[in-house]
């Protein structure tokens, strides 16, 4: 058990809820008829909500098509366009001149685009989009750093119809290369760099090697200015960016799209194989993004600024930073560097100079800013500030209280958010305006949402004991499957409970109140500093290195990250201290740096059973420096214990 789980079993300090008449979700009371209307009328509640909250081209008669589960489908009979609902329905409205967007770029450079500008752009960007050959359906790969461009790219396949499948930035050549002919892309929308920790980082570059091989799908690659950096550009292939969409004109027809159209695919990683393109459709998602932005952030457009701290790479930063606050019309903030440059002040001062009212950021970073000294915090004026969230991995109770205490100042309710890239959006979480908090709980599942925590036969756990997490019944935002793959996405998420339920892949308890704590992933899914990776990706990452015969990854307990890479690795010739630095570099380039391993130890061989299967909890203890809890009766070789603990 790692130390922070052990804290958040001794944790029983609860906080009341602020106090705020005007906030969508005001009292428990409300909480509780709101869920008593799904409990009384699921399919009808959200039928109402879908209606209620987009606006349609064609409306829906049936809500949910459960015929062919778990392909479940929403709305299916009716048609929108999410592009139209973030923003055409804003102007509309007459709100044109509200921001949508400010942007703050690392050197210091802001933007603040309205609605109106916004509109244009995606427009422009759509008509240039399809006069590059763009068409409904057709695949595009976004990898581009934190600039309005990503969200103009975005909002611009949604215009006409097209699936976007965003990779992060600092994911590797050959990581992209993996998704673009995974989801057989006809365009990268990139650029040429951006800045991070004081310099440019160079993107273009990546994305020529990626294309070196494979990719036959690509016609072109349309590249946004910003870093400044020199790129080769292809002639015939390669597109400026800024040129191609001068040329366009501001309006373009938003096209009529079902409900159950992908809008976009996004690869996570499993405990299995290569990385799964996780498919999100169209009028489900949008309605969660939507409904969760007032539930769980109390989003008022008319006077919030919400920063959410993610990296549009990550759901979270689709959910977030793009659909979301724009699907309710309000101010989002996006920031292209890291939090620490020029100084750990640097979150504090954007919330200061743009008073941020809502933030919301990942456990590791708040742990990263503790460590750096509450000065920075106290140097800004905070005051903005009314609603606090975290999300992606747990919050140990003693960073909760520090951003209670230090950032929050004991006024603003913080929401730990649990979801997935799959869930499309919130689904355990405290509502800041009703749900009393236990510092380290998610506390409850939204309107809406039925979880639960189950043994391994789908039995219900009794309060206060350990299992796994699953969603009972299905929510419009779920993912609809895995892109090219639909026995992978019925294997990994719906046979371990024959079609009952959705299996998270966490485990979790949920104490006397109905309060929910995540204990973390019960896979092979390590989540280091809020980002997912799977351990057989790094493994297979390190055994393509020619001085490497077999490698084993684990997770191990991390006082900022949450959980650090520890590889055991068999090698197929000498060791030596050089080689641990080369594999490091061999992982990044392979995957990309966040999947480098923080401490490789070489060994003559793996413990295994003697059937041959890697004893990987026994891993986890030496890597953590336990005492080895496994019994190691079945242990093939003991003198292969020793040597790794060194
Ligand atoms: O283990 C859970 C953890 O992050 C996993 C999902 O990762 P990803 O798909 O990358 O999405 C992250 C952002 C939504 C989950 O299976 N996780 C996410 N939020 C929390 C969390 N663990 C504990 N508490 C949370 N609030």
């Amino acid at each position: 058990m790692t130390d922070a789980i052990q804290s958040m079993l001794n944790e029983h300090r609860t906080f009341p809820p602020a106090d705020n008449a005007a906030a969508h979700i005001p009292s428990m009371q409300a909480y509780r008829d709101l869920r008593q209307r799904f409990d009384e009328d699921m399919e009808g509640t959200w039928g109402q909500l879908a209606k209620e909250h987009l606006i349609w081209k064609t409306p829906f008669l049936r809500v949910l098509n459960a015929e062919k589960a778990p392909f479940f489908r929403w709305f299916e009979d009716g048609e929108m366009n999410i592009s139209e609902n973030c923003l055409d329905r804003h102007v509309d409205a007459g709100l044109g001149e509200r921001t949508a967007i400010i942007w703050e770029g690392e050197p210091g450079d802001v933007r603040r685009i309205s609605y109106r500008e916004l509109l244009a752009d995606v427009c422009r960007a759509a008509n240039a989009l399809k006069k590059l050959g763009v068409e409904y359906g057709d695949r595009v790969v976004i990898y581009m750093p934190m600039i309005p461009e990503a969200a103009v790219a975005m909002l611009a396949c949604a215009r006409i119809g097209a699936t976007h499948s965003v990779v992060f930035g600092a994911f590797s050549a050959q990581a992209l290369r993996e998704r673009v002919e995974d989801a057989g892309a006809k365009i990268i929308i990139t650029a040429d760099g951006g800045w991070r920790r004081g310099e440019v980082h160079a993107l273009k570059p990546s994305v020529d090697e990626a294309l070196l091989q494979g990719c036959s799908s690509i016609r072109h690659v349309l590249v946004v200015r910003r870093g400044g950096n020199d790129v080769e550009m292809q002639a015939g292939r390669d597109i400026e960016w800024h040129e191609a969409l001068a040329v366009q004109q501001d309006q373009c027809e938003a096209v009529s799209c079902p409900s159950e159209h992908p809008l976009l695919i996004l690869y996570t990683s499993g405990s299995t194989g290569k990385p799964k393109g996780i498919v999100h459709t169209s009028a489900g998602y949008l309605l969660w993004a939507r409904l969760t932005m007032q539930w769980v952030f109390d989003f008022h457009p008319e006077s919030d600024v919400f920063w959410c701290t993610a990296d549009i790479g990550w759901i979270t930063g689709h959910t977030y930073s793009v659909y979301g606050p724009l699907a309710c019309g309000g101010t989002t903030l996006m920031y292209e560097g890291v939090p620490t440059h020029p100084d750990p002040g640097r979150l504090w001062k954007i919330c200061s100079d743009h008073s941020v009212t809502i933030f919301y950021t990942a456990p590791t970073a708040i742990r990263a800013l503790i460590r750096a000294g509450d000065e920075w915090p106290k140097a800004h004026d905070l005051s903005s500030l009314r609603v606090l969230g975290t999300v992606g991995e747990p919050i140990n109770p003693e960073a909760w209280m520090w951003y209670h205490k230090v950032i929050g100042k004991e006024r603003c309710p913080i929401v730990d958010t649990w979801w997935q890239t799959e869930t499309g959006g919130h689904m355990i979480s405290p509502l800041p305006f009703a749900t009393p908090t236990k510092p380290g709980s998610a506390t409850k599942p939204l309107p809406g949402i039925f979880t639960e925590v189950v043994d391994g036969d789908g039995k219900t756990m009794m309060p206060d004991q350990g299992g796994l997490l699953v969603i009972t019944k299905p929510w419009p935002s779920m993912l609809r499957g895995i892109w090219g793959d639909d026995a992978r996405y019925v294997e990994t998420y719906w046979k371990k409970f024959d079609g009952r339920y959705y299996f998270a892949g966490d485990g979790a308890r949920c104490d006397t109140d109905g309060y929910f704590w995540i204990m973390g992933r019960v896979d092979d899914v390590l989540n280091v500093a809020g980002h997912r990776l799977g351990t057989m990706e790094i493994e297979s990452a390190l055994v393509s290195h020619k001085a490497v015969a077999e490698a084993a990854v684990v997770g191990r307990p991390d006082e900022i990250k949450g959980e650090s890479i520890c590889a055991f690795v068999v090698l197929k010739q000498e060791a030596n201290n050089d080689l641990k630095a080369e594999l490091k570099a061999h992982v990044a380039k392979e995957i990309g740096p966040i999947a480098k391993p923080d401490d490789i130890r070489f060994a003559d061989n793996l413990p295994k059973t003697r059937s041959g299967k890697i004893m990987r909890r026994l891993l986890r203890d030496i890597a953590a420096g336990r005492d080895i809890q496994q019994d190691m009766s079945t242990l093939e070789d003991h003198r292969v214990i020793e040597q790794l603990q060194s």
